[in-house]
Protein backbone atom coordinates (compact mmCIF):
# COMPACT_ATOMS: atom_id res chain seq x y z
CA UNK A 1 0.00 0.00 0.00
CA UNK A 2 1.36 3.23 -0.84
CA UNK A 3 2.23 5.86 2.29
CA UNK A 4 -0.29 7.94 1.15
CA UNK A 5 -3.15 5.30 1.37
CA UNK A 6 -1.40 4.09 4.88
CA UNK A 7 -1.97 8.11 5.68
CA UNK A 8 -5.27 8.19 4.71
CA UNK A 9 -6.68 4.66 6.51
CA UNK A 10 -5.10 5.76 9.68
CA UNK A 11 -7.10 8.93 9.79
CA UNK A 12 -10.44 7.51 8.72
CA UNK A 13 -10.02 5.16 11.70
CA UNK A 14 -8.81 7.98 13.80
CA UNK A 15 -12.11 9.78 12.80
CA UNK A 16 -14.22 6.61 13.38
CA UNK A 17 -12.79 5.89 16.87
CA UNK A 18 -13.44 9.78 17.69
CA UNK A 19 -16.92 9.98 15.89
CA UNK A 20 -18.15 7.32 19.18
CA UNK A 21 -16.36 9.32 21.84
CA UNK A 22 -18.03 12.12 21.16
CA UNK A 23 -21.61 10.30 21.12
CA UNK A 24 -22.28 11.71 24.92
CA UNK A 25 -22.58 15.31 23.12
CA UNK A 26 -24.55 13.79 20.08
CA UNK A 27 -27.43 11.62 21.04
CA UNK A 28 -30.69 12.60 21.73
CA UNK A 29 -29.67 16.43 21.21
CA UNK A 30 -30.45 18.40 17.69
CA UNK A 31 -28.51 16.88 14.39
CA UNK A 32 -25.41 18.23 13.29
CA UNK A 33 -24.85 19.06 10.05
CA UNK A 34 -21.08 17.40 9.58
CA UNK A 35 -19.67 17.98 6.66
CA UNK A 36 -15.89 18.83 5.14
CA UNK A 37 -16.30 22.39 6.62
CA UNK A 38 -16.26 21.50 10.09
CA UNK A 39 -13.18 20.36 12.01
CA UNK A 40 -12.63 16.04 11.44
CA UNK A 41 -14.38 14.44 14.63
CA UNK A 42 -10.54 13.74 15.46
CA UNK A 43 -9.38 16.81 16.22
CA UNK A 44 -13.35 18.29 17.49
CA UNK A 45 -12.54 15.28 20.50
CA UNK A 46 -8.68 16.47 20.55
CA UNK A 47 -9.91 20.24 22.07
CA UNK A 48 -13.16 18.38 24.21
CA UNK A 49 -9.74 16.76 25.73
CA UNK A 50 -7.49 19.55 26.22
CA UNK A 51 -10.23 21.84 27.70
CA UNK A 52 -11.12 18.72 30.58
CA UNK A 53 -7.51 17.49 30.97
CA UNK A 54 -5.93 20.71 30.91
CA UNK A 55 -8.33 22.59 32.72
CA UNK A 56 -9.01 25.37 29.86
CA UNK A 57 -10.89 29.06 31.18
CA UNK A 58 -10.94 30.78 27.92
CA UNK A 59 -11.42 29.95 24.69
CA UNK A 60 -10.83 32.59 21.36
CA UNK A 61 -12.12 30.79 18.39
CA UNK A 62 -11.36 31.34 14.98
CA UNK A 63 -13.87 30.13 12.28
CA UNK A 64 -17.53 29.28 14.16
CA UNK A 65 -18.68 25.70 12.97
CA UNK A 66 -19.76 22.15 14.83
CA UNK A 67 -16.95 22.68 16.74
CA UNK A 68 -18.66 25.89 19.02
CA UNK A 69 -21.91 24.08 19.03
CA UNK A 70 -19.82 20.73 20.76
CA UNK A 71 -17.70 23.18 22.60
CA UNK A 72 -20.93 24.38 24.41
CA UNK A 73 -22.64 21.20 24.81
CA UNK A 74 -19.25 19.93 26.61
CA UNK A 75 -19.05 23.39 28.67
CA UNK A 76 -23.27 22.57 29.67
CA UNK A 77 -23.34 18.74 30.31
CA UNK A 78 -20.11 18.44 32.19
CA UNK A 79 -20.79 21.81 34.22
CA UNK A 80 -17.83 23.36 33.26
CA UNK A 81 -16.85 26.69 33.95
CA UNK A 82 -15.75 27.85 30.63
CA UNK A 83 -16.02 30.78 28.47
CA UNK A 84 -16.08 30.74 24.39
CA UNK A 85 -15.51 34.08 22.05
CA UNK A 86 -15.91 32.64 18.43
CA UNK A 87 -15.17 34.78 15.79
CA UNK A 88 -17.28 34.31 12.19
CA UNK A 89 -16.90 36.51 9.15
CA UNK A 90 -20.00 35.00 6.91
CA UNK A 91 -23.15 36.51 8.95
CA UNK A 92 -25.68 33.99 7.58
CA UNK A 93 -23.49 31.51 9.55
CA UNK A 94 -23.02 33.30 12.52
CA UNK A 95 -27.09 33.17 12.46
CA UNK A 96 -27.20 29.45 12.21
CA UNK A 97 -24.95 29.28 14.93
CA UNK A 98 -26.40 31.67 17.19
CA UNK A 99 -29.78 29.79 16.31
CA UNK A 100 -28.48 26.35 17.09
CA UNK A 101 -26.72 27.98 20.69
CA UNK A 102 -30.45 29.97 21.75
CA UNK A 103 -32.34 27.00 20.63
CA UNK A 104 -30.26 24.28 23.29
CA UNK A 105 -29.71 27.27 25.78
CA UNK A 106 -26.01 27.58 25.31
CA UNK A 107 -25.71 31.58 24.58
CA UNK A 108 -24.77 32.02 28.10
CA UNK A 109 -21.43 30.04 27.31
CA UNK A 110 -20.69 31.50 23.92
CA UNK A 111 -20.26 34.97 22.45
CA UNK A 112 -19.93 35.14 18.45
CA UNK A 113 -17.92 38.06 17.35
CA UNK A 114 -19.35 38.68 13.81
CA UNK A 115 -16.68 40.41 11.82
CA UNK A 116 -16.41 40.68 7.88
CA UNK A 117 -13.09 40.11 6.25
CA UNK A 118 -10.59 43.44 6.08
CA UNK A 119 -7.23 43.63 4.20
CA UNK A 120 -4.29 43.23 7.03
CA UNK A 121 -0.63 43.64 6.52
CA UNK A 122 1.15 40.21 7.83
CA UNK A 123 4.82 38.76 7.80
CA UNK A 124 4.09 37.04 4.11
CA UNK A 125 2.24 39.77 2.53
CA UNK A 126 -1.59 41.60 2.89
CA UNK A 127 -4.10 39.13 3.70
CA UNK A 128 -8.15 39.27 4.24
CA UNK A 129 -8.34 38.59 7.76
CA UNK A 130 -11.74 39.29 10.57
CA UNK A 131 -12.01 43.15 10.98
CA UNK A 132 -9.59 43.68 13.56
CA UNK A 133 -10.77 46.29 15.25
CA UNK A 134 -14.10 44.48 15.80
CA UNK A 135 -12.07 41.38 16.90
CA UNK A 136 -10.45 44.24 19.06
CA UNK A 137 -13.58 45.27 20.93
CA UNK A 138 -15.32 41.74 21.04
CA UNK A 139 -12.36 40.31 22.61
CA UNK A 140 -12.06 43.02 25.58
CA UNK A 141 -8.61 42.46 26.65
CA UNK A 142 -9.89 39.18 28.21
CA UNK A 143 -6.82 36.46 27.81
CA UNK A 144 -7.32 33.11 26.23
CA UNK A 145 -5.72 29.72 27.44
CA UNK A 146 -7.02 28.11 24.71
CA UNK A 147 -6.91 29.39 20.74
CA UNK A 148 -8.41 27.36 17.65
CA UNK A 149 -7.78 28.40 14.59
CA UNK A 150 -9.84 27.33 12.16
CA UNK A 151 -11.05 30.25 9.93
CA UNK A 152 -11.13 32.34 7.85
CA UNK A 153 -10.86 30.06 4.97
CA UNK A 154 -7.68 29.52 3.24
CA UNK A 155 -7.90 26.72 0.51
CA UNK A 156 -6.95 28.23 -2.34
CA UNK A 157 -3.30 29.98 -3.56
CA UNK A 158 -4.29 33.65 -3.43
CA UNK A 159 -5.90 32.98 0.45
CA UNK A 160 -3.53 30.42 1.80
CA UNK A 161 -1.68 32.62 4.10
CA UNK A 162 -5.46 34.24 5.45
CA UNK A 163 -5.15 32.80 8.92
CA UNK A 164 -1.78 34.41 9.91
CA UNK A 165 -2.54 37.32 11.48
CA UNK A 166 -4.40 35.08 14.34
CA UNK A 167 -0.25 34.07 15.11
CA UNK A 168 0.98 37.62 14.71
CA UNK A 169 -2.31 40.14 15.56
CA UNK A 170 -3.57 38.86 18.78
CA UNK A 171 -0.77 37.28 21.03
CA UNK A 172 -0.84 39.99 23.61
CA UNK A 173 -4.43 38.26 24.83
CA UNK A 174 -2.51 35.02 25.35
CA UNK A 175 -1.91 34.04 28.54
CA UNK A 176 1.12 33.05 29.64
CA UNK A 177 0.15 28.88 29.77
CA UNK A 178 -1.63 28.59 26.83
CA UNK A 179 -2.42 25.81 24.13
CA UNK A 180 -2.52 27.29 19.98
CA UNK A 181 -4.36 24.80 17.20
CA UNK A 182 -4.12 25.36 13.64
CA UNK A 183 -6.49 23.24 11.37
CA UNK A 184 -5.82 22.32 7.87
CA UNK A 185 -2.01 22.35 8.54
CA UNK A 186 -0.81 19.79 5.86
CA UNK A 187 -1.31 22.42 3.60
CA UNK A 188 1.30 24.41 2.56
CA UNK A 189 0.28 27.86 3.04
CA UNK A 190 -0.42 26.90 6.98
CA UNK A 191 3.04 25.05 7.14
CA UNK A 192 4.59 28.02 6.15
CA UNK A 193 2.78 29.85 9.12
CA UNK A 194 3.63 27.34 11.69
CA UNK A 195 7.50 27.68 9.74
CA UNK A 196 7.28 31.39 11.00
CA UNK A 197 5.37 31.23 13.81
CA UNK A 198 8.34 28.55 15.24
CA UNK A 199 10.95 30.87 13.78
CA UNK A 200 9.80 33.56 16.55
CA UNK A 201 8.71 31.16 19.50
CA UNK A 202 11.25 28.66 19.36
CA UNK A 203 10.08 27.78 23.27
CA UNK A 204 7.05 26.42 22.24
CA UNK A 205 6.25 22.91 22.59
CA UNK A 206 5.00 22.00 18.53
CA UNK A 207 3.09 18.59 17.44
CA UNK A 208 1.01 17.55 14.93
CA UNK A 209 -1.79 15.49 15.56
CA UNK A 210 -3.38 12.71 12.71
CA UNK A 211 -1.53 15.01 10.04
CA UNK A 212 -3.90 17.89 10.10
CA UNK A 213 -4.04 19.85 13.08
CA UNK A 214 -0.67 21.42 14.49
CA UNK A 215 -0.75 22.04 18.29
CA UNK A 216 1.42 24.45 20.00
CA UNK A 217 1.85 24.92 23.44
CA UNK A 218 3.76 26.80 26.27
CA UNK A 219 3.63 24.06 28.76
CA UNK A 220 4.19 20.41 28.55
CA UNK A 221 0.85 19.50 30.04
CA UNK A 222 -1.00 16.07 30.45
CA UNK A 223 -1.51 14.81 26.42
CA UNK A 224 -5.14 15.11 25.38
CA UNK A 225 -5.10 12.66 22.41
CA UNK A 226 -8.18 10.98 21.98
CA UNK A 227 -6.39 7.70 20.92
CA UNK A 228 -2.45 6.89 20.25
CA UNK A 229 -0.83 3.55 18.38
C1 LIG B 1 -13.19 25.50 8.34
S1 LIG B 1 -14.69 26.33 8.61
C2 LIG B 1 -14.81 26.39 10.38
C3 LIG B 1 -15.42 25.15 10.92
C4 LIG B 1 -15.67 25.09 12.39
N1 LIG B 1 -14.50 25.38 13.19
C5 LIG B 1 -16.18 23.70 12.72
O1 LIG B 1 -15.40 22.86 13.18
O2 LIG B 1 -17.33 23.43 12.48
C6 LIG B 1 -14.28 27.96 8.13
C7 LIG B 1 -15.48 28.79 7.73
O3 LIG B 1 -16.29 28.07 6.84
C8 LIG B 1 -17.67 28.27 7.16
N2 LIG B 1 -18.18 26.98 7.68
C9 LIG B 1 -18.20 26.53 8.94
N3 LIG B 1 -18.71 25.31 9.03
C10 LIG B 1 -19.05 24.97 7.81
C11 LIG B 1 -19.67 23.82 7.26
N4 LIG B 1 -20.02 22.79 8.03
N5 LIG B 1 -19.88 23.79 5.94
C12 LIG B 1 -19.53 24.83 5.18
N6 LIG B 1 -18.95 25.97 5.64
C13 LIG B 1 -18.71 26.03 6.94
C14 LIG B 1 -17.72 29.35 8.23
O4 LIG B 1 -17.84 30.60 7.61
C15 LIG B 1 -16.38 29.18 8.89
O5 LIG B 1 -15.92 30.35 9.50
Amino acid sequence: MKDSELKHNAKKSDDTYSMAILQPLLINLPYLPFNGGALRPMCIAYILNEIIINQRKMILEFGSGLSTILMARLIKRNNLGLKIITVEHNKEWATVIDRYLKNEDLQQYVKIIQADLKEIETPLGKVNWYNYQTVLSGIENKKFDLITVDGPPANGRKIRYSRFPAFTKITEFFQEDYCLLLDDANRKGEQKIIKSFQKFHPDLHFEMISETLAVFRKTNSFNPIPIQY
